[in-house]
């Protein structure tokens, strides 16, 4: 006899966190060439997976590490659905505050530690599992799902972006906008609003980083024989960050704010409701006080209005002891988070003309654009929506809340601007799951109640006429 598939769910748990662990296992770190094999290793393991439950698989192979392509055969009159992940993850650094190996998953408290665990593997394989429990109880999938599985989103996905331009597409084969092309979106790439508070994100932030370079004079000098006659580069440095951002948080680089969408009372009144904890927020992350753009609550301020940060700055001696130099070159990597209708390349162009306004005489500088994304924002009156919203309530037992984050996901703005589609963005992780962190974890009862959800949402967007 079949299973019912809740039954079928409920009665395979360990095998799906065994799956998790296994994939968890291997450390397909996209940034660090050390570890191609490994991703190549991930990407294959996926396909692998993806094939044996009867979906048509190909692995793309790009400038950078491989994509993963799968669908099932449509269904008529039901949409398609297109599901992204990245099985991808960030360098396990620093390695000694690890309580457990990042590659060696460990369960503590009814969470499950590794790298990647949250950020994506344990978020995406829940929809790969939920397709796998369709197959096992019913005859086939109620809507068309195609995964798009990118080993390289933590390092800018620039293969993913050249498969979308139609860099590796094929004479007399179908297109990538043709392969991809659906209905709506999902992706589990984020956060719940908190414990036991399942939410669906509607609003992503854009992003563009850059790294700044200047030079001074041609090797590093002693800082009291030449001191005072020069421009230190890394005096340069600091006085012109200083003049990104004021005292009130707000960003210097002129036309900044020009374009920035401002937040209705509505949605203000929205993200109250929502009664944001501040002390335990605190608590969190260890400060004893918040700030930022004056004139914004702390939940506005990190989804709705864009932000500048340093991300890491270097420059003169930093061993061990006192060294009177002054440094020949200084450098820092920083970026910005935008918000919705803010175009990074205009941020970028002013931002560099700005930049060598305020370069002091005697240095040299390079400003080097690194990547760039529009911010997103979801419609939530659509009856995609309104489907992730039953599914995410048959999953969890709980009505999901609407929140935005301050994270970026850069295809997200690709598959709205080149397939005019929305994406569901569907967060089982939470805010404390470790993202990019030493004891990154995901919550093994969460990787549960996504795998049911998913499975009911393959059901709820069935409903749907196309
Ligand atoms: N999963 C994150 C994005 C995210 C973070 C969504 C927090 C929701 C909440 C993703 O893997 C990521 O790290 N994105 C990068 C993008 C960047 C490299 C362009 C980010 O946000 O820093
Ligand atoms: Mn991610
Ligand atoms: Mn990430």
């Amino acid at each position: 006899m079949v299973l019912p598939l809740e039954t079928y769910i409920e009665q395979n748990k360990q095998a799906f966190e065994d799956d998790l662990c296994e994939l968890l296992r291997i450390p397909s770190v996209s940034t660090d060439s050390a570890y191609k094999d490994d991703v190549q290793r991930a990407g294959n393991w996926i396909a692998e997976r993806l094939k044996s439950i009867g979906f048509e698989t190909e692995i793309i192979e790009t400038v950078g590490h491989p994509i993963v392509f799968a669908q099932s055969p449509p269904i008529e009159n039901a949409p398609t659905v297109l599901v992204y992940g990245h099985y991808d993850v960030q360098p396990p650094d620093p390695l000694d505050e690890w309580e457990t190996p990042p590659f060696e998953p460990h369960v503590r408290n009814g969470y499950l530690f590794a790298r990647g665990a949250t950020d994506d593997k344990g978020q995406f394989l829940t929809h790969i599992i939920s397709a796998q429990a369709w197959k096992e109880t019913a005859d086939q999938l109620p809507v068309q799902i195609k995964f798009l599985i990118e080993g390289e989103e933590e390092c800018g996905s620039k293969g993913l972006m050249e498969f979308l331009a139609g860099k590796y597409d094929q004479p007399g084969q179908p297109t990538a906008i043709e392969k991809i092309s659906c209905d709506v979106a999902v992706i589990s790439d984020g956060s719940m609003y908190g414990p036991e508070r399942p939410a669906i994100t509607y609003g992503l932030k854009g992003i563009s980083y850059y790294e700044l370079r200047l030079q001074g004079p041609n090797q590093d000098l002693h800082s009291g024989a030449f001191g005072g006659s020069v421009t230190n580069p890394a005096n340069a440095l600091t006085q012109m960050l200083a003049k990104l951002i004021d005292e009130n948080g707000r960003v210097q680089i002129p036309g900044f704010y020009d374009e920035v969408l401002e937040m209705t009372d509505a949605e203000r009144k929205q993200f109250d409701d929502l009664n944001f904890d501040e002390q335990e927020y605190m608590k969190q992350i260890g400060v004893s006080e918040l700030s930022g753009e004056a004139g914004f609550t702390t939940l506005e301020r990190r989804w709705s209005r864009p932000t500048f940060d340093i991300n890491g700055l270097w420059s003169g001696y930093q061993d061990e002891g006192a060294k009177t130099v002054l440094p020949a070159k200084a450098g820092a990597k920083f970026s910005c988070r935008l918000v919705a209708n803010q175009d990074p390349q205009k941020i970028l162009a002013s931002l560099e003309s700005y930049l060598k306004e305020i370069c002091p005489p005697g240095i040299e500088m390079e400003l080097i654009p690194m990547h760039g994304a529009r911010g997103v924002t979801v419609d939530l009156d659509s009856p995609f929506m309104a489907a992730a919203a039953e599914a995410i309530e048959r999953g969890f037992g709980t009505k999901p809340c609407f929140i935005r984050t301050g994270g970026s996901i850069p295809v997200v703005t690709a598959f709205t601007e080149k397939l005019g589609i929305d994406t569901l963005l569907l967060g089982w992780g939470q805010d404390d799951d470790n993202m990019h962190s030493p004891n990154e974890r995901f919550s093994l009862s969460d990787f549960h109640r996504g795998i049911k959800a998913s499975a009911h949402l393959w059901a709820e967007l069935a409903e749907i006429r196309v």
